[in-house]
């Protein structure tokens, strides 16, 4: 099918785009200590966590018990829920996750190591935990050396818990546009977590991995030599904000709408919110450029495009946020070279618990 026949707002991919991102991120990775575990909540879709795999990926990151219930039920063996899960029923439902798949967690409080601990030995289940360690973020996580090693030595010294490591996640610096800047904060990070490790292998507490980063600073993590996994996302769709940084990603996702009115300099189509996030900024147009866009919930307002449009014509948005857009939609549709190839399902659309 000719992209121009499907029904509009449809979420659409460049299938050669996204390849070459594919690409792009593993031979970025060669020969370094870092290997991917790509964050699910950039596609949500099992069928694209299963070519990540099946490109090299040693796992898969998310953000949610609910993704990762999506993930071991499309048959990936190893996840990283890159976050806390602390209310019981919810940690009765990781237990049973963890007898199906090796399931990896984040702790950052005693209570929360004890509960999952007495969860574990009830369900006859093992679960891994890394202990999150807050690098300027301000979410989740400690913030001293000292309170590490002690969640450490307590998930090392619980029953059915493997101490695996410590996520430090330094979300604050991934969309850095100042690219030394990105670096220098990247390293200066660096240093701290050197001596934090080194503190618990002192401790007897050896950590075998250090998961974090993200697409914007995939290229520093990648030459420097310290961490052991790669949560970046959006690198296989990017979207306009990451658009602004000097990273070797290109854009793969866009938002396939029809122009439903014109008037004086007036542009409107019909997306709007309910069908591309915009917690990160307006779209943009592709190959094209307007003074100002603004949304409702079914359109956006183009005011004063570059270029001449009619009732009708097609227009390509790039998203300022790939991660919110696709939890929008049902499927995304592949494109080659104009016609339609595959049809993905957003597996975990809205799973957010
Ligand atoms: C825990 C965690 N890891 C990694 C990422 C990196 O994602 P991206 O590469 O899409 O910026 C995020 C983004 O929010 C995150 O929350």
């Amino acid at each position: 099918m000719n992209i121009e026949r499907l029904r509009t707002p449809a979420l659409i991919l460049d299938k050669e785009a996204f390849e070459r991102n594919i690409e792009t991120m593993r031979s970025l990775l060669e020969g370094s200590t870092l290997s991917l575990r790509p964050h699910y909540k950039s596609h949500k879709c099992a069928e694209i966590a299963r070519m990540q795999i099946a490109s090299g990926a040693i796992g898969i990151t998310c953000a949610k018990l609910s993704e990762a219930e999506d993930l071991v039920d499309a048959g990936i063996e190893d996840v990283l829920i890159a976050n806390q899960v602390v209310e019981e029923p919810k940690i009765s439902r990781l237990c049973q996750l963890a007898k199906d798949a090796r399931i990896t967690v984040c702790v950052d409080c005693a209570e929360n190591i004890a509960a999952l601990s007495r969860a574990a030995v009830a369900a006859d289940a093992t679960l891994y935990c890394l202990v999150e360690y807050d690098i300027g973020l301000q979410r989740c996580g400690v913030l001293t050396h000292s309170e590490v090693i002690e969640l450490a030595r307590a998930v090392d010294a619980a029953d059915r818990l493997v101490f695996d490591g410590v996520q430090a996640y330094a979300g604050q610096l991934s969309h850095e546009v100042d690219s030394e800047k990105r670096r220098s904060e990247t390293e200066a990070r660096a240093k701290d977590l050197r001596a934090l490790l080194a503190e618990l292998k002192a401790a007897g507490l050896g950590a075998r991995v250090l998961s974090g980063g993200s697409t914007g600073t995939s290229a520093i993590k990648a030459k420097e030599g310290l961490y052991t996994e790669l949560q970046a996302g959006s690198y296989l769709f990017m979207d306009s904000t990451y658009g602004e940084l000097d990273i070797p990603f290109e854009n793969s996702l866009y938002i396939l709408t029809t122009v439903l009115s014109v008037k004086d300099g007036l542009v409107v189509v019909d997306a709007g919110v309910k069908s591309c996030g915009v917690d990160q900024g307006m779209p943009r147009i592709y190959c094209d450029e307007a003074r100002e866009i603004s949304a409702c919930e079914e359109h956006f307002q183009i005011f004063e495009p570059k270029k001449q449009y009619k009732v009708g014509d097609k227009m390509l948005l790039i998203p300022a946020h790939c991660c919110s857009t696709v939890n929008l939609h049902d499927k995304i549709y592949m494109i080659n070279k104009g016609r339609v190839v595959s049809r993905i399902a957003v597996s975990a659309r809205g799973c957010s618990k």
